[in-house]
């Protein structure tokens, strides 16, 4: 295996030890108001009815996961991550219709047309084009022909988020060697939001690659009401046979 997804998977593990849910959801900058926010406007966007069966890839502490529980059929909660697995299990453990699955969203574990709905919060930035576009095979795969799959993000394909945060840090850093680190993480967010494939695309871009995967891109407007104030991007890919 190559370097890379090696430190990759122990940097989420080390993101699922945080004990703040939304700094280990990485989503260190939101409220829990906003982060209610992302909730409903999910919920909504997803449509469940009791009937679905459900698939959220990339659970981390499983705070959709558990929102959509109770309300549909089934809910499965997959991470890449034991330590994102272990925290959605905390919430999930013995509500009826879940369960925690540790799989990878480019390669998952489930037979073919077995789920409704796919969710994908805030996971994009994570795949390169290449593992994106493998999961997306994946979601094509074991979505039923009437299911759809939801994609959506809170950042921006210039990761100003991260920039943000980072900037925010460097103002508040009490050492030089804290403030090494902040210049660090600046300039390094600034070189990968260069990087093409790390976090988001253009909408045309998305469009073709949800094509490529056997999907019509529906790309959802942002909605005013959201307080949540960094660029956003979500869709519906519906399955085209
Ligand atoms: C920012 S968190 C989002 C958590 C959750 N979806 C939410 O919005 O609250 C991203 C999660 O994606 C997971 N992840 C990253 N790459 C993955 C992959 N290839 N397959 C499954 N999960 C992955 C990480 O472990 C992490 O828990």
């Amino acid at each position: 295996m190559s370097r890379a997804p090696v430190d990759r998977q122990s940097r989420l593990e080390e993101f699922a030890r945080r004990p703040n849910e939304q700094e280990a959801n990485q989503r260190g900058l939101i409220t829990d108001l906003e982060s209610a926010a992302i909730e409903a406007h999910v919920l909504k966007a997803l449509n469940l009815t009791p009937e679905l069966r459900v698939l959220e890839a990339g659970c981390g502490t499983g705070l959709l996961a558990s929102a959509i529980a109770g309300r549909v059929a089934h809910v499965v909660a997959g991470d890449i991550a034991f330590g994102f697995c272990q925290r959605a299990r905390d919430k999930l453990e013995g509500r009826p219709g879940a369960s925690i699955c540790q799989s990878d969203a480019r390669c998952l574990p489930f037979a073919d047309n077995v789920f409704d709905r796919v969710l994908l919060y805030s996971v994009v930035l994570y795949l390169n084009e290449r593992e994106f576009k493998a999961a997306l095979g994946e979601f094509r795969r074991i979505l039923r022909p009437t299911g759809w799959a939801f994609v959506g993000d809170v950042c921006n394909p210039y990761r100003y988020y991260h920039l943000c945060r980072s900037i925010r840090g460097l103002g508040r850093a009490a050492s030089a060697a804290e403030w090494l680190k902040y210049v660090l993480r600046v300039s390094t967010y600034y070189v990968l939001s260069a990087s093409p494939g790390h976090g988001w695309y253009t909408p045309g871009y998305f469009r073709r690659l949800a094509e490529s995967a056997g999907f019509e891109a529906e790309i959802l407007s942002q909605e005013p009401d959201m307080p949540y104030q960094v660029w956003r991007y979500d869709a519906v890919l519906w399955p085209v046979s």
